[in-house]
């Protein structure tokens, strides 16, 4: 296991690079499923959950070449085949490392006309059920059967035909999974109270580029319309909006700029709002977005909530930069009923602040300081990092593995933009 040795206080400058989306990239993998013809992945980023993604497709008997790409070079071309599907099973061992597995349900249950998968289990942030997942493959005309830890889908003989479902929550996964099963079905699919996040749109978007037929991309009512076959694509990974935002929060805690290279800001609407009500710097350039901390940080009241309101994997990191605002902000929690682990590891690094249920009130402080600190999920992982580069003197982010998860190349970033950071093995 590696670690993380931070000096804080060095004020980030220069430009990053951002990666291809690790959430838009782990519901387009599983669209390969969807057609016996090549499907080609570009911008794919250089991630843990990626390679385990990987190698899920190859379980199912799927090719997967990866293009040659320079060590140097951000992102990958990964061309994916499946041919002939050698097993329409999704294994405990294999998803209990990624619950993002779920998301092969769907088109498994398209292409196979049955599919089975190991139940993922909650996580660190929560429970994250997958029933709605179940409901709405259901409402499109699947049987669903629980067993042994596992949950099979089976279509009718003649393959789903296509149904009408409204989400009682937004559910990112279970849209997902809908329209990977729905774009197959013999008849019409209606979704209401869909998830509205530009990697839905980008999952819409390469359905799409297959030969699928949709109507309504982006909007939460969407109308899919049943096609026989899908045929293969060449399609680019959206840009990471959670990486993006990420790196903005950490060169405005160390009253720095960064120019986040192929950030899209329409994507990241609320987050830049909330950059804006804290007193720093946004502006489009071109493909490009500039972030610039511009005198103290003043603080916000941010409440998470499904797409286009603020980001629920934007909370930690907001949460990290406003501890050094001056005065006290207000963060409420609303998608994931435990995502406030990051919140004692940033108390040990002399931040303020308090919980209670969705709401945490982050109280200002002049400084923090460096100390050994323990990652607990993805985005928190990326807190510490956050306030690290601030704090005086060292900190130590352990169990990195983490952090692996969702940040391509995170220190050769960092240290491009005048972080002093170093990635060591931790015994
Ligand atoms: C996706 O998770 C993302 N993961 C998460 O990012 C993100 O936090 C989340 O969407 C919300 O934006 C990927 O895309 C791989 P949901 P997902 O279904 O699909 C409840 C990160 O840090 N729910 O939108 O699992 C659920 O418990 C990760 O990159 C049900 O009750 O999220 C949660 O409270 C973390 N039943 C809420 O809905 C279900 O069947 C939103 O979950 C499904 C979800």
């Amino acid at each position: 296991m590696d670690k993380i040795i931070i000096h804080g206080g060095k004020q980030l400058s220069g430009s990053i690079q951002i990666s291809g989306a690790k959430n838009a990239a782990l519901t387009l993998l599983p669209c390969a499923l969807l057609t016996d013809e090549p499907l080609t992945l570009r911008n794919l980023p250089r991630l843990a959950d990626i390679d385990s993604f990987q190698h899920l497709m190859n379980q199912f008997g799927v090719s997967t070449a990866i293009a040659g790409s320079r060590p140097e070079d951000f992102g990958r071309v990964m061309t994916l085949e499946a041919t002939r599907i050698t097993s329409n099973v999704a294994p405990y061992d294999l998803v209990r490392k990624m619950r993002a597995s779920i998301l092969v349900l769907g088109p498994m249950l398209a292409r196979m006309g049955e599919a089975k998968v190991s139940l993922p289990g909650g996580c660190a942030i929560g429970n994250r059920p997958i029933d709605l997942h179940l409901k709405v493959l259901e409402a499109l005309g699947a049987t669903i059967e629980l067993a042994s830890g596992y949950v099979r889908a089976i279509a009718p003989d003649g393959g789903l035909p296509g149904g009408r479902y409204s989400f009682p929550v937004v559910s990112v996964g279970a849209t997902e999974n809908a329209l990977m099963a729905a774009v197959l079905a013999s008849g019409k699919s209606t979704l209401h109270n869909a998830a509205r996040e530009p990697e839905i749109v980008d999952l819409c978007n390469l359905l799409v580029a297959m030969g699928a037929q949709i109507e309504g991309i982006g909007a939460s009512d969407i109308v899919i319309h049943g096609v026989p076959r899908l045929h293969g694509a060449t399609y680019r990974v959206m840009s990471d909006r959670i990486e993006a935002g990420s790196y903005a929060c950490a060169a405005a805690i160390t009253g720095g700029d960064v120019l986040l290279k192929n950030a899209c800001i329409e994507e990241m609407e609320a987050t830049v709002q909330a950059f804006r009500d804290a007193g720093l710097i946004v502006e489009p350039r071109g493909a490009d977005l500039y972030v610039a901390a511009d005198g103290p940080l003043r603080p916000v009241q941010v409440t998470t909530a499904p797409f286009p309101g603020f980001a629920t994997d934007m909370q930690a990191q907001l949460m990290a930069m406003l501890c050094r605002a001056d005065g006290a902000s207000v963060l409420t929690e609303t998608i994931f009923e435990n995502r406030y682990m990051h919140v004692p590891e940033l108390n040990r690094m002399g931040a303020n602040i308090e919980t209670s249920g969705k709401t945490a009130i982050v109280h200002g402080v002049p400084r923090l300081s460096g100390a050994e600190v323990m990652a607990t999920d993805l985005r928190a992982s990326m807190s510490l990092v956050i306030a690290g580069l601030a704090a005086e003197g060292e900190t130590q982010v352990h169990r990195l593995y983490h952090l692996d998860r969702g940040y391509e190349r995170l220190e050769e970033k960092l240290l491009g933009a005048g972080a002093q950071i170093e990635r060591v093995g931790d015994d």
